[in-house]
């Protein structure tokens, strides 16, 4: 799966989903309150099935935006109803550690058939837990577990490790990229997927060595053809 993207730009996404080089696209309420979009649920749900239609059959990863665990499930069956391509995210617990997401998470998957990426994650022991609640995606965040001063490398190959000697199924997502060389580390280190925002994607591309190369051959062919 590899890449996706980690923004709610629709014109972003066109851009690399026309390149072909994405395989989905997660949001979180952060990146859409950044998009500045207006107009309450109501605004949120056109941009969003304007980009789930934009990328469709790739998947599109939408937020629940409450931790009232009625209406987080409500969110869910609501926002899994819009399109088909669209898959929910919840967080692993609540901001102070309440415990009741992953009984919701697992009546999701299990009785719903609704694919929850589980996320707001720093740890290979949280992931294996999201993992046996049944989460389709689990989503460590790499960058900020890199602040915290460890490597998350270490977590992502540890998990990968479990999840295929106990033959689970769920995919591991790292997000929360800083540096380009995240992307080839985190997959190389047993990711199935990281998620990318557009600025970091553009510098994977484009290397200045690469543009001087490509300067001189367009110079020397402009050479050849006025002689
Ligand atoms: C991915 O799904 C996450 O929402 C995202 O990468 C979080 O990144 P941040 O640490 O930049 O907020």
């Amino acid at each position: 799966m590899a890449i996706f993207l980690d923004t709610a730009n629709v014109d972003e996404i066109r851009k690399y989903h026309e390149m072909g080089i994405i395989r989905g696209v997660t949001t979180n309420p952060t990146i859409l309150s950044k998009e500045g979009i207006t107009g309450g649920m109501l605004g949120l749900r056109k941009r969003l099935i304007e980009i789930a239609k934009l990328i469709s059959p790739l998947p599109l990863f939408v937020e629940v935006t409450t931790n009232d665990i009625d209406r987080m499930r409500e969110q869910a069956l609501d926002f899994a109803k819009w399109t088909d391509n669209i898959n929910v995210k919840m967080a692993i617990h609540g901001p102070e550690g309440e415990l009741e997401n992953l009984r919701v998470i697992h009546e999701l998957e299990t009785k719903h058939d609704v694919r929850i990426n589980v996320t707001a994650m720093m740890s290979a022991q949280q992931c294996f837990l999201a993992t046996m609640a049944g989460a389709t995606y689990v989503s460590i965040f790499g960058g900020r577990v890199n602040n915290m001063g460890y490597n998350v490398c270490g977590e992502i190959s540890r998990l990968r490790r479990l999840l295929d000697s106990f033959d689970l199924k769920s995919n591991i997502i790292v997000g929360s990229t800083r540096e380009v060389l995240n992307v080839v580390e985190w997959l190389n280190a047993g990711a199935h997927i990281v998620t990318v925002t557009p600025d970091l994607i553009q510098g994977m591309l484009v290397h200045p060595y690469s543009k001087e190369t490509i300067q001189m051959f367009l110079r020397d062919g402009q050479n050849i053809l006025s002689t």
